[in-house]
């Protein structure tokens, strides 16, 4: 085989890799979804969050079966409900009402992205200490997260919290 015949299997190769699924990610949130704490408990409003308090953590459910989109721990979604004039302009472009969804899962190495320091309007990742910027796309700005907590574009309809999109990236680390 020449060099230029295994060049060229070598970008397949990597072409199928980048192409193959996370387990459980044909069920991934995706647009029109609508979003619950728990299965079976109701879907949210943006009224029933209040700005500046702490994150809440919640399912997307899909809204032809009512089933939560539990497949992989990765679809966990974040949401907060944030000051808009604060927001950069792409952030409250995918806000809404000042809502605002992330991925739950920490870049780093996995963990729930669950704390909130409400004085610097950080969330913070307790296994080692990553800070992401809410107001401004999740940007990491301190720890070892190697990038954003990847975002999820929202939309109200009649109050009620839908999804406008999938993750922005493939979520975890
Ligand atoms: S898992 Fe979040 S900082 Fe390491």
């Amino acid at each position: 085989m020449d060099r230029r015949s295994s060049r060229r299997r070598l970008l397949a190769g990597a072409a199928a890799w980048w192409a193959v699924p996370a387990a459980g990610d044909d069920d991934a949130p995706r647009a029109g979804d609508r979003l619950a704490a728990e299965p079976g408990t109701p879907t949210l409003r943006s009224d029933m969050l209040a700005t500046g308090a702490a994150p809440r953590l919640v399912w997307a459910v899909d809204p032809a079966t009512g089933r939560a989109r539990q497949g992989s721990p990765r679809h966990r979604i974040l949401l907060i409900r944030l000051d808009p004039a604060a927001m950069d302009a792409a952030t409250r472009a995918r806000s809404a009402d000042g809502v605002l969804a992330y991925s739950a899962v920490c870049t780093h190495g996995d963990c729930a992205v669950r704390d909130w320091r409400p004085r610097q309007q950080l969330l913070h990742c307790p296994c080692h200490f990553s800070h992401f910027d809410p107001l401004r796309g999740a940007a990491v700005v301190s720890g070892p997260a190697p990038r954003p907590l990847p975002h999820l574009g929202l939309r109200e309809e009649d109050g009620v919290l839908v999804l406008a999109g999938g993750f922005s990236e493939r979520p975890g680390a």
